[in-house]
C-alpha cells in the first residue's frame, strides 16, 4: 500500500527580514534624515552604501555623486537588496529658477534614474520618503488624525513632486513587482531656525519626527515583511497636544512605534 504523503505545512509568503543583514543603498546619506538612518542601520548590522552629492561622514562605503546622473546611480545600485531614496530638495525653493534647475531635476529626474536603476538591478524593496505636506490643508484644518486613504491636498510644488513620487512608486510596484513603501514623514528639522519654528507652534510639535525615531522608522521599513507590495504610511514621533497623523498602519505593517516626542533628539540636531 502506498505510503500516505504527509501534507506540507502551508508555506507563508510572510518573510520577515529582522535579524538578516540587508544590503541597503541610502541616497541622501549625508543629510539630516540620512545621517540618522545610517547610524540606526549600522547599529542593526546592515550593510549600508551611501550616495550623496556631498561626502557622507562616518560611512566607509559611500559614493559621492548626483542622482541626476544615470550612470553613477546605476553603479551604486549593484548588489543592493533594499533602497531608501532620501536624496532630494527637501522643501519649496525661493525662485522660479530654483524650481526649474534644482527642485525638478533632483526630485523628478533623479527619481526616474533611481527607480530605473533599482528595477534593472533587481532591487527588492524601495522606501520612498514623502511628506506630511502632501496633505497640508487637512494637516492644518483637520479632520485629524490624517490617514493615508484621505484625499491629498498638496501644499505647493515640493509637495507635488512628492505626489509624483508616490504615484510612480505604485507604478513600479504594480508593473515590476517591487515592494514599495511610501513614508509620509513628519518634521525632522534641519536647522536651528527650524527648531525654533517647531518650539513656537503646537501643530509642529505634533508632527515632529526625532532623528532617533526617523532612524528606527527606516530600519523597520527595510526589515518589514517581504510580501508588502505597496503601502503608504505616516511616520512621526509621539504627539503632545493633538494626534495629526494616523500611525496605525506603520505599526501594523512595519512594527514601527515612536519612542520619542518633541523636543527629544534636538540635541542631536543642534550638534550638542
Ligand atoms: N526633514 C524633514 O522634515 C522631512 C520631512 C518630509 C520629507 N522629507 C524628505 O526626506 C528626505 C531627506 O530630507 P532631509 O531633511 O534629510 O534633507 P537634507 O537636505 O538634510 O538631505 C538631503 C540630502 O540629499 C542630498 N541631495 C540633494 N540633491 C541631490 C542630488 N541631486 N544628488 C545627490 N544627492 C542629493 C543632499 O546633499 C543632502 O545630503 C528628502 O527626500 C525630503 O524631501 C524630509
Amino acid at each position: 500500500m502506498p505510503r500516505k504523503r504527509l501534507a506540507k505545512p502551508p508555506s507563508s509568503p510572510y518573510k520577515k527580514l529582522v535579524g538578516q543583514r540587508i544590503n541597503v543603498l541610502l541616497t541622501g546619506s549625508a543629510g539630516r534624515v540620512g545621517q540618522a538612518v545610517v547610524a540606526e542601520l549600522q547599529a542593526r548590522g546592515h550593510a549600508v552604501r551611501g550616495f550623496d552629492r556631498v561626502p557622507t561622514p562616518g560611512l566607509e562605503d559611500a559614493v559621492t555623486g548626483d542622482v541626476t546622473h544615470a550612470s553613477a546611480v546605476q553603479r551604486a545600485m549593484a548588489g543592493i537588496h533594499s533602497l531608501i531614496h532620501l536624496a532630494a530638495v527637501p522643501d519649496d525653493v525661493e525662485t522660479p529658477r530654483a524650481v526649474l534647475e534644482e527642485l525638478f531635476p533632483a526630485n523628478i529626474t533623479g527619481l526616474y534614474h533611481v527607480m530605473e536603476a533599482a528595477r534593472a538591478a533587481g532591487v527588492k524593496r524601495v522606501v520612498l520618503p514623502s511628506s506630511g505636506q502632501v496633505n497640508w490643508w487637512q494637516q492644518q484644518r483637520g479632520p485629524w488624525p490624517i490617514r493615508a486613504e484621505d484625499m491629498a491636498s498638496p501644499k505647493y510644488w515640493y509637495a507635488a513632486t512628492k505626489m509624483f513620487m508616490e504615484s510612480i512608486g505604485r507604478g513600479y510596484a504594480e508593473t515590476h513587482g517591487l515592494s514599495v513603501i511610501v513614508a509620509r514623514l513628519g518634521w525632522c528639522p534641519r536647522t536651528p531656525a527650524q527648531v525654533e519654528e517647531i518650539a513656537a507652534e503646537a501643530w509642529a510639535q505634533d508632527v515632529y519626527l526625532s532623528p532617533g525615531d526617523a532612524g528606527r522608522f527606516f530600519a523597520a521599513s527595510i526589515e518589514a515583511p517581504a510580501d508588502i507590495r505597496f503601502a503608504t504610511v505616516y511616520a512621526a514621533s509621539q504627539f503632545i497636544h493633538k494626534q495629526r497623523f494616523d500611525l496605525e498602519s506603520a505599526k501594523r505593517l512595519l512594527n514601527y512605534e515612536p519612542r520619542e516626542h518633541w523636543p527629544q533628539g534636538i540635541e542631536f540636531l543642534l550638534g550638542r
